[in-house]
Parts: structure tokens; sequence; C-alpha cells
């Protein structure tokens, strides 16, 4: 058993960081989406994980390597322009082989993991399995029809009045029957090679497809506010420890890690909070549920529901929530509004 995961795309819900970086690189609890990933599909026992990358893919790369560090074998796979997820199957061609495999979207988080659904696709072996989850509004995803055993019958993209709520997520089980699909199919109305009109095409020609249910939290983390969401969720299991500086005059509440080398002074910090290796915080108040990079400084800054990336700096600035600061990103004060604001950002100022 091989895997696929998905780290190319265009990400364009999620500029202005997907033009400096992969999404699939965002950290979520100072982790980036796509450890996350890497640590479901090595906790199945698949260590051969092919990994489709935007052209060369040299920041996914350079974070990630050969994969020795989270114990897999990374194969990367260049994609030159993203021409959908069936497409991601076909360029993995010979990397996959005969081979089954589970495709697993770059950009999904699934924290319970995918233990149980690895055994059923064990148990069964289906030509595909697909995994769904129950969802509020399915007109937004691929929506999944099922039979009272659990087969499935149909698949609909995005249907307008869904006959169910269970909508398709990120992963999905193969054996190599889905090559022949694959290789049958015609690009969508967007010009893509749908993996959902792959999976048609395998019902419709007599092939078994299964859906799993998965029942734990479950995001994409295709927006802002999805990866907000999903570092919420993740903070919550966060288990505390203190291996930077705390001096006496800072207060640490709930469950709280701050990384080595960081330095709190004269500041509280609520948790759940992470504080990334090397940060300074300076008569300040983060958190709750707010993840802070390596090598950032806050300083007379209150922020809180929010992530900052590495080497980014918070100075004189409180109030701040639900909020995504890049790169060694600068948010500072002054007498008043001053917007530097790239391509694609969205800034809200309080009236
Ligand atoms: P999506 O999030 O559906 O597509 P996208 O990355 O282009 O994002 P947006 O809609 O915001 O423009 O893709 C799901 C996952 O699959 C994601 O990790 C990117 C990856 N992917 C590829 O690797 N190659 C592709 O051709 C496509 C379409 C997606």
């Amino acid at each position: 058993m091989k895997a696929l995961v998905l780290s190319g795309g265009s990400g364009t819900r999620l500029r202005p960081f997907s033009y400096s970086m992969p999404k699939q690189l965002i950290p979520i609890a100072n982790k980036p989406v796509l450890a996350h990933v890497l640590e479901n599909i090595r906790s199945i026992g698949v260590t051969e994980i092919g990994v489709i990358v935007a052209g060369d893919g040299a920041p996914i790369r350079e974070a990630f390597g050969d994969g020795t560090r989270f114990g897999v074998r990374l194969t990367y796979i260049p994609q030159e322009t993203p021409s959908g997820l069936a497409a991601c199957v076909t360029l993995a061609g010979a990397f996959l082989g005969d081979d089954d495999f589970v495709m697993y979207l770059g950009d999904n988080i699934l924290p319970e993991g995918i233990e149980e659904i690895a055994e059923r696709f064990a148990a069964d072996r289906p030509a595909a399995q697909v995994v769904v989850h129950k969802v509020a509004d399915p007109t937004a995803f691929g929506v999944v029809e099922l039979d009272p055993e659990g087969r499935v019958t149909r698949l609909v993209e995005k249907p307008r009045q869904p006959r169910s709520d269970l909508a398709l997520i990120g992963v999905y089980f193969f054996t190599s029957a889905i090559h022949e699909a694959v290789a049958a199919i015609e690009p969508s109305a967007r010009g893509e090679l749908e993996i959902t009109d792959a999976v048609q095409w395998l019902l419709a020609t007599g092939g078994e497809v299964r859906a799993t249910q998965y029942e734990g939290y479950w995001k994409d983390t295709g927006r802002v506010d999805d990866v907000l969401d999903c570092n919420r969720k993740l903070l919550d299991e966060l288990l505390p420890s203190v291996t930077g500086t705390v001096d006496a005059h800072s207060v640490i509440k709930g469950q709280v890690v701050v990384e080595q080398g960081a330095c709190i002074v004269r500041s509280t910090i609520e948790g759940p909070t992470i504080i990334g290796a090397g940060t300074r915080v300076e008569d300040s108040h983060v958190g709750p549920y707010t993840s802070i990079g390596e090598g950032c400084v806050l300083r007379d800054a209150q922020l809180a529901g929010s992530i900052a990336l590495a080497g980014a700096s918070v100075i004189g600035v409180t109030g701040l929530h639900g909020s995504l600061i890049g790169r060694s990103a600068t948010v500072g004060r002054a007498a008043r509004h001053r917007l530097v604001v790239g391509d694609h950002t969205s800034v809200e100022v309080a009236a």
C-alpha cells in the first residue's frame, strides 16, 4: 500500500499566503498542515508516499526533504499546472504502479486519524472507498448517495438539491482499478479531470464503491477562517510544556506551550496557546487559541484566536483577534491608519 498526497493546486482562496508559499505549509498549532497529513498516513503503516507539488515544489522539498524525519519515504512528483485531482493520479502512475493506495488531499485535517477507514478498506477491498462526513450544507461539496449496505450508488458534484447530507472529504482509498477510470474520463466544464467523475465511472462500469463515514472533526484548510478554526481545534489538544523562559512578572494560564529559547516578559499567556522557539513576548497579552511561530516579537500587544507565522512582529497594537499574520510581517502602531496591503489581502479596521 502506498499513499499519494496532493500538495499542488493554486490555493486562490488562501491568497495572499499562497502567492509566497504552498498553502500546505501554513502552520496549524505551529506545525505545517502537510506534517499533520503525513502523520496520519504514517499511523496506518504506509511509508511510501508520493507528493504532488506545484512546479518544482522547492519550498515543500526544503521543509520535508526525503521524509526521514517523519519516518516515511517521500517521492516528489512535479505538476506544472493544476489540472484536477484525477490528473494527479495519472501523473503519479509510474510511482503508484499496481499498488493499492490512499489519496490524501494535502490541505485536509482529520485529527481523529484514518485508522478505522484504512481497516475497512483492507477488509473489503472495493475498487474505491471514499470517506464521507455529514455537513449542514451539502451544496458546496461532492455529495454521496448510499444504499442500505453502505455501497455508493451515486456521486453528485455540488448538487442544487442534494439527496443526502454526506459530503466527500479529502481521503480516498483505491485499488489499481482507478487507473483505467482516470484514463477514461474527460475534463469537466472547469477544464479539470475530476476524481468524482473517475469514481462515478467505476460505478457505471460495475466497480464496487464503498463509503466510510468519518464522524470526528474535519477541515479542508482552504480559507483563512478554516485555518483559524482548525488551529483552535488542534490547540484544544495541546499538552502544556514550558522550555523557554518566563519571568516572575508573567502569568501562564491554562494549556500553554512556550518553546525553547522563547522569552516571556511582564506578559500574560492565556491557553490554549503556543509560543514558538526564540519568540520574545513583552508587556503583552496573548491568547487564548493563538499560535505564534518561531522568532516573532510581540511588544505592548494583545491578540487572541490568531496565528502569526515565523518572524512576524506585533508592536503596540491591542485588540487583535481572528488574525493570520504572514512570515516576517509587521503590525505596528501609528497616530492614523496607514496600510501597506498586498494583492488579494483582506484587512478589517475597527471603527
Ligand atoms: P483544492 O483546494 O480543491 O484546489 P486549489 O488548491 O487549487 O485551491 P483553490 O480552490 O483555493 O484555488 O485542492 C485540494 C488539494 O489538492 C490541495 O491540497 C491542492 C491539491 N491539488 C493538486 O495537488 N493538484 C491539482 O491539480 C489540484 C486541483 C489540487
